[in-house]
């Protein structure tokens, strides 16, 4: 099934998430044939639980820990998640690894706690404009998914990916979906490199610029299994025709 996701970012009170969630939910009630994706703050996670309990609407974490618990002040794990239902976590999005300075080795920890903790996570990979102007955005992918899945190569069907290049973010400049669509492919042919069992269960998000206009092109790429939207996911209406863009 096809994933779109929503990733409001640090935006949205709990109060706001309330009022998002009751206007967004009459919009999709009546659509069953995709997977919908919510990726509140932590502080919203709670009320955004108890308004999804009835509605096929799956909730995400943008982020978490891969220790159980412990002494790490300012951490979310991933029982505190499960505890909320959350059954999916954005894991290594550019703004982690360009703002928070997360590596590849803290991704793939969190990648590892995330597939033991049976929360399905969506790791974030893309390339930053130097590297796609020095013809790097395959190397740079490539590094990046290997890396994520080193030690957890037989796991490959249980995460999705999102193809975000970082230019793309919260720019209004996006890929072409054509191009989108070179790099998903080799995504997908990659994911049965690293593992020959493979069974293509993966999917291939894009990200970057997605809005209610140009979603159904990218959607009616042949490897664009779904989309991880930012900016335009902030608004119930607009998510809502994204959701329906296809
Ligand atoms: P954007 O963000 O849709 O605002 O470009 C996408 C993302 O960062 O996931």
């Amino acid at each position: 099934m096809k994933l779109i996701a929503g990733n409001w970012k640090m935006n949205l009170t709990p109060s706001k998430t309330k009022e998002y969630i009751s206007r967004f939910l009459p919009l999709v009630e009546d659509i069953s044939d995709r997977e919908i994706l919510l990726c509140p703050p932590f502080t919203s996670l709670c009320v955004a639980h108890e308004l999804l309990k009835e509605s096929k609407v799956k909730l995400g974490a943008q982020n978490c820990h891969y220790e159980q618990k412990g002494a790490y002040t300012g951490e979310i794990s991933l029982d505190m998640l499960k505890d909320l239902d959350v059954s999916y976590a954005i894991i290594g999005h550019s703004e982690r690894r360009w703002i928070f300075g997360e590596s590849d080795e803290l991704i793939n920890k969190k990648l590892t706690a995330c597939l033991q903790g049976n929360i399905r996570p969506v790791l974030c990979v893309g390339e930053r404009l130097e590297e796609r102007e020095a013809g790097l955005t395959f190397k740079v992918v490539e590094t990046q998914v290997r890396l994520a899945l080193s030690g957890i190569e037989h796991y490959t069907d249980s995460i999705d990916i999102a193809y975000e290049p970082v230019w793309a973010i919260g720019t209004g400049n996006p890929a072409t979906p054509e191009d989108a669509q070179l790099v998903h492919a080799f995504i997908k042919d990659l994911l049965h490199q690293i593992n020959p069992q493979h069974a293509g269960k993966t999917r291939v998000l894009y990200g970057g610029s997605v809005n209610p206009k140009n979603a159904g092109d990218f959607m009616k790429m042949k490897d664009v299994d779904g989309l991880l939207v930012g900016g335009a996911s902030l608004d119930p209406e607009s998510f809502a025709q994204i959701v329906k863009s296809f």
